[in-house]
């Protein structure tokens, strides 16, 4: 097992005690990246040794906090052979716990804020990072503060629910989630797990990079599509290849790295034409992927490093391309994807069509979530033809 030894800051290179919870740089409240002390098995530890491992996100255990993590099976998703696309994969993230790739970065969070002794914790999230923290809450015992809008998916506000999670609906954005979780938890004592406002989370989410280049047997594809919201998946890849390079296991070339947007929320895509370090806040930020709903993230610059140095790109798609994407992939392939994922195909018709991409690239597309939790927004394209069939349910478990 790795030894965290400390955090580092992204923006300033400042290195910050582990033995405590931390949150930014304080410094210049840049993100912090956890470092560890890999001096005891560097160049000892095989890739083979993964063999036969857990088929978790634990199986990457020296890449990890050395602590009891708080698990649900999370993580080793299938990765796809596009029954479509000729050298596409999907990573299937809809199969996490929770039905998205966000159990991850808060099993990794749960796990620390468990270890650390935390008791009450606050996220703001556009829907599935609060029904994945909800969940991991639940296994730990700690108490979970939610704030999201109020027009998030439903199946996302009844899970939170369930799970025994103390909910917020807020009128706003993601954006004014966050301001009211930071308020509180800066009043109330809770630790605030606002995305890359604390480094644990990016260490879970830093695993689907180790697995990619798992199950591709150490030779990562050409391209990777990714559907950017805050972007903390990407960065988590990004950085995973760089300890994957450390360790030997892979060499220094790396995909190209696409980060793809919804047309009513694109800050990183603007920023990249506009040739800047940082996005700008998107106005008037609308889309039925709810997870892309983020006007202005956190972490844009090192979204924005990571597809420079790798040669990629940013691209939006529409809503109607995405659900058209999904129900295709759903039709064609048997994978229901939520229209995060689905944009990842649309991005894909057209990096393909204007020949940014070959036909004989190896490419890698993110389903991030289950199409299951998108219900309200599939059902545009399935009407019930009955007004109130819904209440019947067929009379199979209530009365005609
Ligand atoms: C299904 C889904 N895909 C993608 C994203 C965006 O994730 P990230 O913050 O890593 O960009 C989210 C975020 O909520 C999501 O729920
Ligand atoms: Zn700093």
């Amino acid at each position: 097992m790795a030894r965290l030894a400390y955090f580092e800051c992204t923006k300033c290179g400042e290195k910050v005690s582990a033995a405590e919870p931390q949150t930014l740089c304080p410094k210049d409240a840049g993100s912090l990246y956890a470092r560890y002390d890999f001096t005891p098995f560097a160049g000892k530890l095989r890739r083979e040794a993964l063999k036969g491992r857990v088929a978790s996100m634990w199986r990457y255990a020296e890449v990890l906090p050395d602590v009891e993590p708080v698990t649900l099976g999370e993580g080793f998703t299938p990765l796809l052979s596009s029954r479509t696309y000729k050298n596409v994969f999907i990573k299937d993230e809809g199969l996490n716990p929770t039905g998205s790739f966000k159990a991850r970065g808060l099993c990794a969070a749960v796990t620390m804020c468990k270890a650390y002794g935390l008791k009450k914790l606050a996220i703001p999230s556009a829907g599935n990072a609060a029904s994945a923290l909800a969940a991991y809450a639940a296994a730990a015992k700690i108490e979970a503060h939610i704030f999201m809008p109020k027009d998030v998916p439903q199946a996302n506000l009844v899970e939170c629910q369930q799970y025994g999670a103390h909910v917020t609906l807020v009128d706003g954005l993601i954006s004014d989630c966050a301001k009211m979780a930071a308020e509180r938890a800066a009043n109330d004592g809770w630790y605030d797990l606002s995305t890359l406002k604390e480094p644990y989370r990016i260490e879970g989410k830093k695993t689907m990079g180790y697995e990619v280049a798992e199950q591709l047997d150490w030779e990562l594809p050409d391209a990777i599509f990714y559907p950017t919201g805050g972007g903390v998946g990407m960065i988590g890849m990004w950085k995973a290849f760089q300890e994957m390079e450390y360790l030997g296991w892979i060499g220094s070339r790396r995909p190209k790295m696409i980060a793809v947007q919804a047309e009513g929320c694109q800050p990183v895509v603007r920023a990249l034409e506009e040739n800047e370090p940082r996005s700008r806040f998107w106005e008037g930020a609308h889309t039925v992927a709810s997870g892309l709903r983020v006007p202005k993230p956190l972490g844009d610059f090192l979204v924005l490093e990571a597809v420079r140095k790798s040669g990629g790109t940013a691209i939006a798609v529409s809503d109607t391309e995405m659900l058209d994407c999904g129900v295709q992939l759903a039709s064609e392939e048997g994978v229901f994807p939520a229209p995060e994922g689905a944009a990842c195909i649309a991005a894909l018709q057209k990096l393909m069509a204007t020949g940014f991409l070959q036909p004989s690239d190896r490419i890698v597309l993110y389903n991030t979530g289950t199409g299951l939790k998108y219900a309200e927004a599939y059902a545009t394209r399935f009407p019930r033809t009955v007004a109130g069939e819904q209440d019947k349910l067929g009379g199979l478990i209530t009365p005609r």
